[in-house]
């Protein structure tokens, strides 16, 4: 009876673990961005108390360089989450599979020689780590400012803004927001022939009409006929950050932005 019940059980162990094991190579090539997003903060819950938030605080591990010392493969790293490493104070977990997954996504997608997230050349993952903080913390860019699914999208999403921008223009548009506003980016104030006033960020726009999504995240199409007066505003909507960060905390900023490739499956 007990050995029955053993070998049912390791069948379906087994069973198990070859479908975990398809399912997590079939992620391996497709993390969303907001799974990582997921990872991040399972990582930063779970795993920062001991491992610190940039990976490196035990003794001899850095769990951000994109390699391990026990195991090479997502499924190997996956279960050493799960099971813990007995004998050390490597805790075991209750994260699902996909949970797992997608620490390790995050902890990949950290890698300086990732080709996927780029953290950008040489730039220290601590930095960016850090810079990652200022922007959903102090900096408090996320009240406006979408990455990777997640934020409002009243201003522009920045999960590709890394592809696209240079780290000296990244590095002046949060000293002086009016210096680079692209023509992508246009603010429009107009009133209606009812008196309503309406400000938001141009989506479209034709002879006929202009696209915008409100600052209530509306999407609104507004008839140039129904317009009383409009005008775009010259002035980006985004504050200066001179004053407010030190030189060390702009470098960190730019660095995570520098980082945001436009992660995509
Ligand atoms: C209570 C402290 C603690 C917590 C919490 C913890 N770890 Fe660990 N972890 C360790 C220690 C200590 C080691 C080193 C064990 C050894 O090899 O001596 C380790 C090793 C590892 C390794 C192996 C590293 C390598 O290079 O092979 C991985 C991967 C890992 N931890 C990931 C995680 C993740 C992900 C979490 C969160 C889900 C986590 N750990 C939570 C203490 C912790
Ligand atoms: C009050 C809302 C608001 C806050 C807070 C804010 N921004 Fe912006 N940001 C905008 C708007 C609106 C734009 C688009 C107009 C422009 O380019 O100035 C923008 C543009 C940008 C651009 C240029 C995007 C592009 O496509 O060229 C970058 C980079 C940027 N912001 C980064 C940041 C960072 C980093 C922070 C935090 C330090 C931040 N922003 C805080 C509203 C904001």
């Amino acid at each position: 009876m007990t050995m029955r019940r053993l070998t049912t059980c390791s069948l379906l162990y087994g069973a198990s673990v070859l479908l975990a094991a398809s399912a997590v190579l079939a992620q391996e090539h497709g993390y969303t961005p907001a799974d990582i997003e997921n990872g991040s903060r399972l990582y930063q819950s779970s795993c920062a108390g001991c491992h610190g938030p940039t990976g490196d605080m035990v003794p001899g591990i850095d769990l951000m360089r994109g390699q391990f010392r026990r195991g090479s493969t997502d499924t190997e790293i996956i279960r050493i989450i799960q099971t813990g490493i007995p004998g050390t104070t490597m805790p075991p977990s209750s994260f699902s599979d996909t949970q797992a997954g997608t620490i390790v996504a995050y902890l990949r997608s950290l890698a300086p020689a990732s080709g996927r997230a780029g953290a950008g050349g040489d730039v220290p993952r601590s930095d960016i780590v850090k810079g990652k903080a200022l922007f959903d913390g102090k900096a408090d860019c996320a009240a406006c400012h979408r990455v990777n699914g997640n934020g409002p999208r009243v201003a522009p999403d920045l999960s590709d803004i890394g592809a696209i921008r240079q780290a000296k223009e990244l590095h002046e548009k949060l000293l002086d927001p009016n210096a680079l506003v692209r023509p992508g980016n246009l603010f429009l104030e107009a009133v209606t022939k009812n008196g309503e006033t309406i400000t938001g960020r141009v989506l479209n726009q034709d002879t006929f009409s202009i696209q915008l999504l409100d600052s209530h995240e509306r999407l609104r199409s507004l008839s140039r006929s129904a317009l009383r007066d409009y005008r775009f505003v010259k002035s980006s909507p985004m504050p200066s950050y001179r004053d407010k960060l030190s030189a060390e905390e702009m470098n960190d900023l730019v660095a995570y932005l520098v980082s945001l490739k436009g992660l995509r499956p």
